[in-house]
Order: structure tokens, then C-alpha cells, then sequence
């Protein structure tokens, strides 16, 4: 079938993904930091990627160009996909009833060579435009999933996994092949059974521990209330909140259920993305990424005396995250009125008074911590902590985008960008003294 594709043809579809990465990139180091960063994990636990079914009927294409490019910078993740449309109209076709219970297909006997059919074709179909686009793929249609019979009597052959055989994935990966699988179970006797895609990819995210779960849908995210796409979602300070907001619907709370259940079984390092498969490339080699990044995050705490405050790690992170340390003598002097700091010190605010005002004496961030909305975290509870908010930047900061659009106000000169927001104006005199504040970080060299 992809023997009419043309040589030619297989490099556009990588091709145009690289145009397309490239164009959102301000330089090459982005994307070099994330590859190096993904080929330091094992070949198989680079990432679980899960695709519905509705993403295989209408991106196809899509999707397989994002699978081969990642196989051309050497990356072969584990695919599981799912055959809902797939499944409704061949059964459908075959007169078999679709009946549901607690969400659950159930799955009759006379539906199993239907179910087996369906999947088995859609899973070739995927394989076949991996190819097409270049790419190598390994078709894995099932012997991946032991499973139990969930209920007989209520949901018929319906598998729950119970064990994984990683050999078969693990193979595929290190041979540079993406294995793609389908949600296809067998009993211990050797029935066959259906899987739901979730419980799939649960226990194989729970057997093969990922850096990346991936899920390539139509919508490219979780959507916030005004319908754009939410980017980070940082679970520690973020989860109860989403959970209880009026405007996240039932549905989109089971989304992140799913969620909380995979990240609280990973290593902290792991994230969840939710993308489209056309954003793929864009979401996992860029910081600001395309979809919405999950993790589960470091929940934030305010301290206020030095005694609680690990000196040494707040230090490391300063020079971690502005490329140079602060100035000898700075951390002694410094009187500390609030210091928001994440858990693993990779980022922080801390400020000191300055009569009615709050003064942002330091933010900083971790390299590694961009993109998935730590950062933004500690700032909401900075701006909560003081509605009037004094800071300055070096002018050529690239961060000041950022301050600029959360500042009521700002003064440039040469050297120094001075921020406030709140309801207070500001004076001369004061915007005078914090131009004059001695450099609180080494020169640059
Ligand atoms: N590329 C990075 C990663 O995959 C950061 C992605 C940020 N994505 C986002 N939707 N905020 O880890």
C-alpha cells in the first residue's frame, strides 16, 4: 500500500516538521537540551504515547510524520492506540448492539472476531504511514497485555491487564523500531479479550516507567473556561483547585484523575502532554511547548527567617538560573521578608520591604523547570502575597516580556527595567533608589 510512495515523499513529511519546529525557535539550544535530555533515557522509556482511535481516522498523516520524525533524531516511542470509531461502525456493520456499562464497552463473544479484525487493521494502517513517512514501526496487534476477565456475566471479554510482556515492546525500541500496539488482551487459558485504552496504558506506563505519557488527541490540550488550551498544569498546587472549579466538566475531571493516577506512579522528572499530533514535535523540543503540560510538581512554601531556608540550594539556584553567582557577601546582607520556594529548590522569589512596598530582591527559575509552569506558580503567590510589587531587571533580560506583561507599570533605562504593579503610584525619588541598589549578581564575563 505505501509502495506508491516516492522517496521524494517520505522526506517532505519530515521535512516539514523540521520547517515547522524550526519556526518557533528563537536558536538551536532549545531543541539540542530536549534531545540530549530525552536520549539520556533508556531507548523503551522515552515515552508512551497513546492515540485514539478518532486521531488515526482523521490525522493519520499527522501522526505518522510526528512518529518518523522523532525516529530520525532517534527516538522510538511506544505507541498504544485505541479503534472507538473504528469499532462502533464495524460493529455496527455486523449487527452486533453497542451497549456500555460504567463507560465500559461490553464486549460479547460473537463481537471478538469483529474487535480483533478492527484493531488489527487500524494497528496496520498506523504502521504502514510510519513507514510511508519514512519511519520504522513494529506492528505489536497483541501478546502484550495478559489480562483477567474483568466481569463475565456484566461486560463479557473484557480484559483487565495483569501483567506486561516489556520483551516484545522493549525489542522493537531498541532495534529503532516504535512499537505500536493495540488494546488487544489475552487470558493466562489464552482468550482473547478487549482492553479499555486507559487501563492499556496504565499498566504499561506502570511496567515501562516513561519519561513522557503522550496523549495525541483532536483538541491538542485540556481546555481552560474560555476555551483556549491550558498550557501547565503543576498538580501539587494546581489539582484540588481544578477539581472543585465549576467550569471543568465531568468529563475533564476523569481526564485528570487519569492524570494524577499515571504521575503519582512515575518518577517526579515525568510529565504527562496532551497535544495534537501536528503540535508533537513543537510541544516536547521547545520550552513554551503546544498542548498542555502535566507534572506533578513541587508544591511551594513561604518562608521567612534564614534558619528555614536552605542557604546553600537557594544559592545554587540563583546561579543556576541567571549563569552567574550572586556577589560575595549578598546572602549575609540580605534581610529576607518572604521567600517562595519549591520543594527542590528549583525556583524562588524573594523579597524584602521597602516601606508600603514589597521589593522582588530575586525570581529565579531553573533552566529545566521552564515550560512546565513552576515558575508561574510561585509568581501567583507572589502577586497574592503583595499587591504592591516593586522590582527591576536588566534591560536586556530575555524574562522582561514576561514582566512587561504583568506590570501596572515600568521605567527603562540602559542598564535597568524598573517594574511595579498595584494601586500605589510610584515616586521619582523611589524608582531613584532602586536604580542606584548595588548589582546584586556578579558582572557578566
Ligand atoms: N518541551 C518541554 C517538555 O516536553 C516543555 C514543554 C512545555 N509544554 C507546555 N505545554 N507548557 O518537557
Amino acid at each position: 500500500m505505501n509502495q506508491t510512495q516516492t522517496g521524494g515523499s517520505k522526506d517532505n513529511g519530515v521535512r516539514q516538521t523540521i520547517v515547522q519546529l524550526l519556526s518557533h525557535m528563537r536558536d538551536g539550544k532549545e531543541i539540542r537540551e530536549y534531545l540530549s535530555r530525552f536520549s539520556g533515557v533508556d531507548q523503551e522509556r522515552f515515552a508512551v504515547i497513546k492515540v485514539g482511535g478518532a486521531v488515526i481516522r482523521d490525522d493519520l498523516e499527522g501522526l505518522a510524520n510526528a512518529l518518523a520524525f522523532l525516529q530520525t533524531v532517534g527516538l522510538s516511542p511506544v505507541v498504544v492506540h485505541g479503534g472507538g470509531p473504528q469499532l462502533d461502525a464495524a460493529l455496527g456493520d455486523a449487527g452486533i448492539v453497542e451497549e456500555r456499562v460504567d463507560g465500559l464497552r461490553v464486549t460479547p463473544d460473537a463481537a471478538i472476531p469483529v474487535v480483533r479484525e478492527t484493531l488489527t487493521t487500524a494497528n496496520l494502517s498506523l504502521v504502514d504511514a510510519v513507514r510511508a513517512a519514512g519511519g520504522q514501526a513494529a506492528a505489536v496487534p497483541s501478546g502484550v497485555f495478559e489480562a483477567e476477565l474483568v466481569d463475565r456475566e456484566r461486560l463479557g471479554r473484557v480484559g483487565e491487564p495483569s501483567r506486561v510482556r516489556l520483551d516484545l515492546v522493549a525489542a522493537a525500541a531498541r532495534a529503532g523500531q516504535a512499537p505500536i500496539l493495540a488494546c488487544l488482551g489475552e487470558t493466562a487459558e489464552g482468550c482473547l479479550v478487549n482492553v479499555n485504552a486507559d487501563a492499556a496504558v496504565r499498566a504499561l506506563v506502570h511496567a515501562l516507567q516513561p519519561y513522557k505519557v503522550i496523549f495525541l488527541t483532536g483538541t491538542g490540550g485540556l481546555l481552560d473556561q474560555t476555551g483556549q488550551i491550558l498550557s501547565a498544569i503543576n498538580l501539587a498546587t494546581d489539582y484540588d483547585e481544578l477539581l472543585a472549579a465549576d467550569w471543568v466538566s465531568g468529563g475533564m475531571q476523569l481526564k485528570l484523575q487519569e492524570i494524577h493516577r499515571l504521575l503519582a506512579d512515575l518518577p517526579l522528572s515525568s510529565s504527562v502532554a496532551i497535544t495534537r499530533p501536528t503540535e508533537l514535535t513543537r510541544e516536547l523540543f521547545t520550552h513554551a511547548g503546544a498542548g498542555t503540560l502535566v507534572r506533578r510538581g513541587e508544591k511551594i512554601s513561604a518562608l521567612h527567617a534564614k534558619a528555614e531556608i536552605d542557604m546553600d540550594r537557594l544559592d545554587a539556584l540563583v546561579t543556576r538560573s541567571f549563569g552567574r553567582p550572586a556577589v560575595t557577601g549578598y546572602w549575609d546582607q540580605v534581610k529576607i521578608d518572604h521567600a517562595l520556594i519549591s520543594e527542590n529548590y528549583r525556583a524562588a522569589a524573594i523579597t524584602r520591604r521597602m516601606g508600603a512596598w514589597t521589593y522582588l530582591d530575586k525570581f529565579a527559575v531553573q533552566d529545566d523547570a521552564r515550560g512546565e509552569g513552576l515558575g508561574r506558580a510561585v509568581w501567583r503567590q507572589l502577586i497574592a502575597y503583595a499587591p504592591q510589587l516593586i522590582w527591576r531587571s536588566r534591560t536586556d533580560n530575555p524574562v522582561n516580556g514576561f514582566y512587561f506583561e504583568e506590570c501596572d507599570g515600568a521605567i527603562r533605562t540602559s542598564e535597568w527595567t524598573v517594574f511595579w504593579r498595584g494601586e500605589l503610584g510610584v515616586t521619582d525619588a523611589m524608582i531613584a533608589d532602586i536604580l542606584a541598589l548595588p548589582a546584586t549578581l556578579e558582572a557578566v564575563t
